[in-house]
């Protein structure tokens, strides 16, 4: 029997696992175990991921979140030491570029326990950016990097891995947006319950902390999310990192003035992206799924990881610098050219087949 270990511990990460793990459980004589480090925790963040995506019960729950990076990151590092050394796995499986991400690997690494990154060579070239951090290092000390799209192959060769370690599988996003956007229609009632029509509003999501922890940044993106909301009616499922910082700052009043929701679960989060007229955010995950229902994104950071929607013409950078260019962008409805950049839908199971030879042969490449 073989252990693939896999560390989750972020919303995106749920997602990104659900997708891998149905593929690794799928393969006879192998034992998946499931750590959530608990750097989410509130239930809309976390729980209800585990329940829609059917993911199965974490074999640990670490409970660490809520700290700074230093406090997150070092207390991660400890417990997992603890848990791999009781496990011994074949294989870690760390995902994305949260401290979780980084945490895993270092604690595997140092353990000379092989570490399988996915969604590996995604750079923005910002180091201010703690995700930056998270993946450059994540990268170099990992054993396998499973790159969702060609100009993540081509960061990496820039930066010395080789190549052998390197497979472009496509995005399991993808496989995600595919898998479960079936469910989400035919379960989700989100747009009754919140009274929306199909293409009758902006859809929008905030976190990055260069948005939020910037009193100025913030103000300006909920002003202009305030003022398009006159025109059309703007939903924002409030990620708990911006209420908090919105209320410290004392600009709550402005998530008064859209229709600013709870997080939601990623059913109704599916449908509200599809039936979107444009969706404006500063989420990796959010920017491809925008795309994935072919609804034009406007991204609120100063540059984006996903540089091939920004080419095909999906998606728009808007640095938050003034209100009135959001508005602008948010007010006036286009289209991109057509692509398949994160591969066919089939990420999870060529991933799994590389993890496991013999398994599914040595395909997986696209
Ligand atoms: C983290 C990731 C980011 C990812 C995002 C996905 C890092 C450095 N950042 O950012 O890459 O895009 O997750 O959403 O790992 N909080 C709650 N309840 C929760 C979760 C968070 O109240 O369930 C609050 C806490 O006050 C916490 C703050 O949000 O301190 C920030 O959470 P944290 O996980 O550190 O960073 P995110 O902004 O969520
Ligand atoms: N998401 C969700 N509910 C929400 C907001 C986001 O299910 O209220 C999903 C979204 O569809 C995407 C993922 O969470 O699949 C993105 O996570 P997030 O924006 O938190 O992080 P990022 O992708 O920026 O790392």
């Amino acid at each position: 029997m073989r252990t693939a270990l896999t560390i989750v511990g972020a919303r995106p990460q749920f997602i990104k696992a659900a997708v891998v793990s149905r593929a690794l459980r799928a393969q006879p004589g192998v034992r998946e175990v499931l750590v959530h480090t608990g750097q989410h925790y509130d239930d809309n963040m976390s729980r209800v991921f585990f329940e829609e995506l059917e993911i199965p019960e974490p074999d640990y729950h670490l409970g660490i979140g809520g700290g700074t990076h230093g406090q997150n990151t070092g207390r991660m590092l400890e417990a997992l030491e603890e848990v791999l050394l009781q496990e011994r796995p074949d294989w870690v499986l760390v995902y994305g570029d949260t401290d979780s991400t980084l945490a895993g690997a270092l604690a595997a690494a140092k353990l000379h326990i092989p570490v399988a990154h996915v969604e590996a060579g995604l750079r923005s070239f910002n180091r201010r950016m703690p995700e930056e951090i998270n993946r450059v290092l994540t990268d170099h000390v990992s054993d396998l990097l499973f790159a969702p799209t060609e100009v993540a192959v081509r960061n990496l060769l820039r930066e010395g891995i080789p190549s052998e370690k390197i497979h472009l599988v496509g995005d399991v996003m993808y496989d995600a947006a595919l898998y479960y956007g079936e469910k989400a229609e035919r379960e989700s009632q989100v747009l009754r319950r919140l009274g929306l029509v199909p293409k009758g509003y902006v859809l929008a999501t905030l976190h990055r902390a260069e948005n939020t922890d910037d009193p100025e940044r913030l103000r300006v993106v909920l002003q202009a999310l305030a003022q398009v909301n006159k025109e059309v009616p703007v939903v924002l499922p409030v990620h708990p990192r911006t209420r908090k910082r919105a209320e410290a700052f004392g600009l709550d009043h402005l998530l008064g003035e859209v229709l600013a929701i709870e997080p939601v679960g990623y059913l109704d989060m599916v449908m509200l992206e599809k039936n979107a007229r444009v969706i404006a955010t500063d989420s990796g995950g959010v920017q491809k799924e925008a795309f994935f229902h072919r609804v034009p994104c406007v991204t609120l950071r100063e540059e984006t990881e996903w540089v091939e929607l920004v080419e095909l013409g999906w998606n728009r950078l808007c640095p938050p610098r003034d209100p009135a260019s959001i508005v602008d962008y948010l007010l006036h409805d286009w289209t991109g050219g057509e692509a398949t950049p994160y591969g066919t839908g089939h990420a999870g199971s060529a991933i799994a087949a590389h993890l496991l030879p013999g398994l599914g042969g040595s395909g997986g490449e696209l």
